[in-house]
């Protein structure tokens, strides 16, 4: 296949390889990249070059590989690289190089281009399970995270033994995904900027007493690879998060909520100018009626063993759909055309039992919630929660049904927004609307 040029050109990549035995695999990434009309220096570390020849890389790049800080020193290498990629991107990268990285060691010239690169970082992890979930490798990650780098999760899987777990690089197409989104130039480019939207993302906690709480297993994955994919894409994204075990991908508003009504308030304050909402947060559907100023203790007496009694959350999902009904009902809150503002997508997580089937059940949530999309996901078994993967079905409230077959969490965020884009091409963007409305009424911005 000859290399096409992508939207917006042809870009500079560097791709670091660290030394593991997924190296070969940086060989297929190269040459997605390669196809995908981009040029691509390869910087493989020393031990890289243990595992997967100079050559394979320079014959796939068709260029040098650079792979120490004396050659071409006249060139001061490590800083040219750097400064001049649009994109670096490390694959594998070992625990030894994410540590590296992490505390700003600069003792090979891949290590050196981290320090030099202004540019996105992408960090693809591959080791063993036992390393990956070593708290020294784990903490390494935070950091990175918590400094704008992109670190994706390792897939689960066999490993280079015959043991398996979370540890293998995750298949080169989907990190020439991740890629592309941070170019900004894949086939979707910035098809939502000028778009302000909102997502909800993790769990919410309902106190009983100081310390205890009810809650749930989401960890926020899905949500924040929502609010990362829509920001990669241009959009304005408020993430309303609730007890997230993640980190907030950097270039997001973060509102950080606890419980259920803290994050209606939130969402609903947020929506008032997006443009889209995603409802990706479990929210309780219940909280404890009274909830003790201090710390409940047991007695001496079974019998008067504390009773917790529920009393119902509000929805926030159908609350958004019924406010938009009334605003259009009373003239406000529509986009151009008549077309509805915002738009609302909510995820249901789903079991089968005797009443019906996944996809029966999604319907009738599709139907009673009355959003637009429906992100329907089986959830049981080491499915859905705290996974890196996800499998789902988008509903559309038109009838519509796409499958998005198990994939990270990333690819499944991307997807959501591919159903989304097209309702928002109907509506104006609220933030236009806001100007509009502020040059009729330069005093008070109202119409
Ligand atoms: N949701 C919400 N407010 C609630 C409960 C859920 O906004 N009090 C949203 C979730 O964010 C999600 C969708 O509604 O987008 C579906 O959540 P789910 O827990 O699957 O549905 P429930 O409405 O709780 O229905 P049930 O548990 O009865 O199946």
């Amino acid at each position: 296949m000859s290399p096409t040029a992508p939207p917006g050109g042809p870009r500079r990549v560097v791709l670091g390889v660290a030394g593991g035995i997924a190296a070969y695999k940086a060989a297929l990434l190269l040459r997605e990249l390669t196809e995908s009309g981009h040029e691509v220096t390869v910087v493989p570390t020393a031990a890289a070059e243990r595992f997967v020849g100079r050559a394979t890389f320079e014959a796939l790049s068709g260029r040098r590989v650079a792979h120490d800080v004396w050659t071409g020193a006249e060139e001061v290498p490590h800083v040219r690289l750097g400064r001049h990629a649009d994109l670096v991107v490390v694959a594998p990268a070992t625990a030894d190089l994410l540590a590296r990285a992490a505390h700003g060691l600069a003792d090979d010239l891949l290590t050196n281009v981290l320090l030099t690169a202004t540019c996105p970082v992408l960090l693809a992890p591959a080791m063993h399970t036992e390393m990956w979930l070593n708290p020294a490798v784990q903490a390494n990650v935070a950091l990175l995270r918590s400094r704008g780098v992109t670190v994706l999760e390792p897939a689960s899987g066999r490993l280079t033994g015959a043991d398996s777990g979370p540890g293998r690089l995750p298949e080169p197409a989907e990190i020439a995904a991740a890629c592309r989104r941070l170019l900004g130039s894949g086939a979707r480019g910035h098809d939502l900027a000028g778009r302000r939207v909102v997502v909800s993302a993790g769990g919410t906690r309902e106190p009983l007493d100081p310390v205890r709480y009810l809650g749930n297993r989401s960890s926020g994955r899905q949500g924040v690879a929502l609010a990362a994919a829509a920001a990669a894409r241009g959009a304005h994204v408020t993430l309303v998060a609730a007890h997230l075990q993640v980190p907030a991908p950097a270039a997001v508003e973060v509102v950080p909520v606890g419980t259920a009504l803290e994050l209606r308030d939130a969402v609903v304050a947020a929506a008032a100018d997006a443009d889209a909402v995603v409802m990706a947060a479990a929210v309780a559907d219940f909280r404890p009626a009274t909830r003790a100023d201090s710390k409940i203790k047991k007695s001496d007496d079974p019998a008067r063993d504390p009773v917790v009694v529920l009393e119902r959350n509000p929805d926030v999902l159908a609350g958004l759909v019924t406010a938009r009904a009334a605003a259009q009902g009373a003239g406000g809150g529509a986009g151009g055309g008549g077309a509805r503002r915002p738009v609302i997508a909510g995820f249901a997580a789903e079991t089968g039992d005797e009443t019906g089937s996944v996809l029966e059940h999604g319907r009738a949530k599709l139907a009673r919630k009355g959003c637009d999309l429906l992100v329907l996901n089986e959830v049981g078994e080491g499915r859905g929660f705290g996974t890196a993967t996800n499998a789902v079905v988008l509903l559309g409230a038109d009838g519509t049904e796409r499958t998005v077959p198990e994939a990270s969490k990333d690819v499944v965020a991307d997807a959501v927004w591919d159903a989304l884009v097209p309702m928002l091409t109907a509506i104006t963007p609220a933030a236009d609307d806001a100007a509009e409305n502020a040059a009729e009424n330069p005093e008070t911005g109202a119409p």
